[in-house]
């Protein structure tokens, strides 16, 4: 071999500068995401984005109900241009896929919240600010005109609820959920295990981890404090806890509050996590635009059945009309090929974009973002697909259930 044929072999990719690119290049699906942020989070913090309910039944499920459809392709379209654009409660989006809200999120990365909804916006899909946020309504209001969704928890303190809808409707927000799913909070027995608190707290076993992940604790030390930014209730100390804030939480919310919910609420409506069809029937009785099915991506209620197998029941019961959300278990572009080709409207994730955030952060959350719109724009080629309207049109014929086989699936670590 000559040495000019020699050089022509080796190929060396100059070196990346940035430190988020680097850390982003090795990661071309969820899971690269996923092992990434466990090498980037000390390990409680990994466990309480990672975790679910005590056996993590529901969040195994959620991923397996996925894998139970097989893809039938149709050979021999013309797929040059596919267009994946959808309208949602009168907005386009540019893809039929949103952030999930997720509480704490500044604790994953300081960047926080305003860094995901900039990933997002970018990308022209919708992200759902939570009630329990480390940014307020109103910061992301300015960052974010347009477009902004909020989650509403029902507070015991009715004024205080009626408060954070009025400051929502005020800052802008065109679309509001109310989760049903959290009468109680669900026991994650990683976090206990862990002995996992929010804020976090100055143990032994909290010093050893900043030596491991000292990266991580700078970033933390040396930014703002994180706070429940939009509800902070009254303590001794003045620092409210996850359990403080739980406390707030009513459980006695009933289809009345839905109801008055509705009447005080003049934006877009939606229920999220009715997994009934039933439930999902009544709430749009009560005047729901939509309804959002979620098991809370298994970590609430552990043995909740996982919300694909509910799109095709809830859809024949609730009509054309009403918009139907998914989320639990969405990991891959197929997923959201799958999940509307069953009846649903849009889908949405919660851990992967925390992933990328951990990762690098807003960056990180576009590429969580960019890596799902990417592998449903292939999904839809190599099925014969052009739009989501031809999907509606064939999704019968090629997606399919497979009664019988038992879907494989990646062993999941232990994660204890
Ligand atoms: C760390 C974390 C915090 C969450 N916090 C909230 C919340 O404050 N409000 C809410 O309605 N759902 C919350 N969820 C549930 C998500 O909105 C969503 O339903 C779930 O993550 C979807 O499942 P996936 O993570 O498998 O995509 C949270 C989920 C995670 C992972």
């Amino acid at each position: 071999m000559k040495p000019r044929d020699l050089r022509q072999l080796i190929s060396l990719k100059p070196f990346e500068r940035s430190s988020s690119a680097r850390r982003l290049s090795g990661c071309h699906d969820v899971d690269d995401l996923r092992a990434a942020a466990r090498r980037a989070l000390p390990k409680s913090v990994f466990d309480y984005v990672d975790g679910g309910a005590d056996e993590e039944v529901s969040l195994v499920a959620n991923r397996e109900s996925f894998r139970r459809f097989h893809l039938v392709p149709r050979a021999m379209q013309d797929v040059t241009s596919v267009n994946l654009a959808t309208r949602v409660f009168g907005a386009e989006l540019r893809a039929p896929i949103g952030l999930a809200p997720t509480g704490y999120t500044r604790m994953v990365d300081p960047a926080g919240e305003l860094a995901v909804a900039r990933a997002a916006n970018s990308r022209g899909v919708p992200y759902v600010l939570s009630t329990v946020g480390t940014t307020t309504i109103e910061d992301l209001a300015i960052s974010i005109p347009r477009n902004l969704w909020f989650q509403l928890y029902v507070l015991r303190d009715r004024g205080l609820t009626w408060s954070l809808m009025e400051r929502a409707n005020a800052a802008g927000v065109t679309t509001m959920e109310v989760s049903v799913d959290t009468a109680v909070s669900g026991r994650r027995l990683r976090d206990v295990r862990n002995g996992f608190t929010i804020p976090p707290t100055l143990t032994l076993s909290t010093l050893t981890d900043i030596a491991f992940n000292y990266r991580y604790w700078i970033k933390m030390i040396t930014s703002p404090a994180l706070s429940f930014a939009n509800i902070a209730p009254a303590t001794d100390d003045g620092n409210p806890t996850i359990a403080d804030i739980s406390s707030l939480f009513d459980p006695t919310v009933s289809w009345d509050d839905l109801a008055d919910i509705r009447a005080r609420w003049p934006g877009q409506l939606l229920v999220k996590g009715p997994l009934s069809p039933a439930d999902a029937e009544r709430a749009v009785g009560v005047g729901v635009d939509g309804v959002h099915l979620s098991n809370h991506g298994g970590r609430q209620l552990d043995r909740a059945i996982a919300p694909l197998e509910l799109v095709r029941p809830v859809r024949e019961r609730v009509g054309e009309d009403c918009t139907i959300v998914l989320d639990s278990g969405v990991r891959h572009g197929a997923d959201v090929l799958i999940a509307l080709a069953r009846g649903a409207d849009l889908c949405m994730v919660g851990r992967p974009y925390l992933y990328g955030l951990a990762v690098a952060g807003e960056q990180g959350v576009g590429r969580a973002i960019d890596l799902l719109i990417e592998q449903l724009h292939r999904t839809m080629q190599l099925c014969g697909l052009t739009s989501l309207a031809d999907l509606r049109e064939h999704g019968e014929e090629i997606v399919m259930l497979n009664e019988t086989a038992v879907a494989p699936s990646r062993p999941r670590e232990d994660p204890r």
